[in-house]
């Protein structure tokens, strides 16, 4: 049994994270300020080994008094998503870089870092290649921006880090999101009957939030052979474009109609494959499929229509 502090537990990938660490025995403290959902976590109360503590990540004492009670430690807060960086320049600076240095600066030897940014910056500009742990990234949004420094800041300040760049995450979650590009073509389809693209040749790659999961709790098990290195993290089958993510969708929500749109700009540049083999060669695969993430999510936007908080 481990403890472990995560920060940003309430949220998408946190909330899914926190349930599954402490169903398999660890102990787990949150710091979250709960900004979008105050109950992504309720169902967690019960477990005596679970502290939810809401507070700003930003407080030095606080951050410093629980690195030292903690072997693993797992930075989730953010300002997510380039919309929400753009409306708050300051806090998405202080909360998702300058936050992430302190962290670095005040761990201990005995602290274990895993940090999860974007690969969002891999495919500007990279149009026939698939992008590997080498591939320059060149973020263009300040979201983009900030994940990247706090990346660079965990690699140059700890000795003992893994870091994850993630490919666009799908599916349900305790703390739902509907902003992300799978989830909400699925709710599209579902509310309105119709897609509309853009540039629906663009490429992306994508995984489900608990294939994210399982890749966290697959490098605590395995930590000193990852240790110290940045892993892609996506599901190798779901290097798709958006045409053919919307036509899976078609395939199971079959009165969904496909609108290209053709002589309009994606505002989303991104048009590229990624290379998950640095990963799977250390052992771990993940293997949701859209196909499941696609049909969990219909249920979910189906009957559960008024619990999404998108954070803009
Ligand atoms: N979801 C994705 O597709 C994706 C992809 C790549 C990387 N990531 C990274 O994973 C992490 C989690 O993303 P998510 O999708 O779960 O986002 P989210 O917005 O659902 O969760 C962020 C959480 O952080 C909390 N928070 C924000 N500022 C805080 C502060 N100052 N103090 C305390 N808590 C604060 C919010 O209340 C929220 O619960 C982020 O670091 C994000 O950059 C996510």
């Amino acid at each position: 049994m481990s403890k472990i502090l995560i920060t940003g537990g309430a949220g998408y990938i946190g909330s899914m994270l926190c349930t599954k660490l402490l169903e398999v025995g660890h102990s787990v403290t949150t710091i979250d300020l709960l900004k979008y959902d105050k109950s992504s976590l309720s169902h967690l109360y019960f477990y005596k080994n679970f502290n939810l503590i809401k507070e700003d990540i930003r407080k030095k004492s606080l951050i410093k008094s629980l690195l030292k009670k903690h072997e693993y430690i797992i930075p989730l807060a953010a300002l997510v998503g380039a919309p929400l960086c753009e409306k708050n320049k300051k806090d998405a600076i202080s909360t998702n870089t300058k936050s992430i240095k302190l962290l670095c600066e005040m761990a201990t030897k005995k602290n274990k870092i895993i940090y999860l940014t974007t690969n969002s910056g891999y495919g500007v500009g990279e149009k026939n290649k698939y992008c590997d742990e080498n591939s320059p990234l060149r973020p263009i949004s300040l979201y983009g921006k900030t994940k990247c420094e706090a990346e660079d800041i965990v690699r140059s300040k700890s000795q003992n880090y893994v870091c994850f760049r993630l490919a666009t995450v799908f599916g349900y979650s305790y703390r739902m999101r509907s902003d992300l590009l799978v989830n909400n073509f699925v709710q599209t389809a579902i509310k309105k009957g119709k897609l509309t693209l853009y540039e629906p040749h663009f490429r992306r790659n994508f995984i489900h939030v608990r294939d994210v999961v399982r890749a966290i709790i697959f490098t605590m098990k395995n930590f000193n052979k990852m240790k110290k290195n940045v892993y892609n993290l996506g599901l190798s089958s779901a290097n798709i474009s958006k045409i053919m993510l919307a036509k899976k969708i078609k395939k199971q929500l079959k009165k969904t109609k496909i609108e290209i749109i053709k002589n309009r700009k994606d505002p989303d540049k991104r048009d590229y494959f990624v290379s998950n083999k640095k990963i799977e060669r250390k052992g771990f695969k993940a293997k949701i499929t859209l196909e499941s993430g696609i049909s969990e999510l219909i249920q979910n936007f189906t009957n559960d229509r008024n619990k999404v908080i998108n954070n803009y």
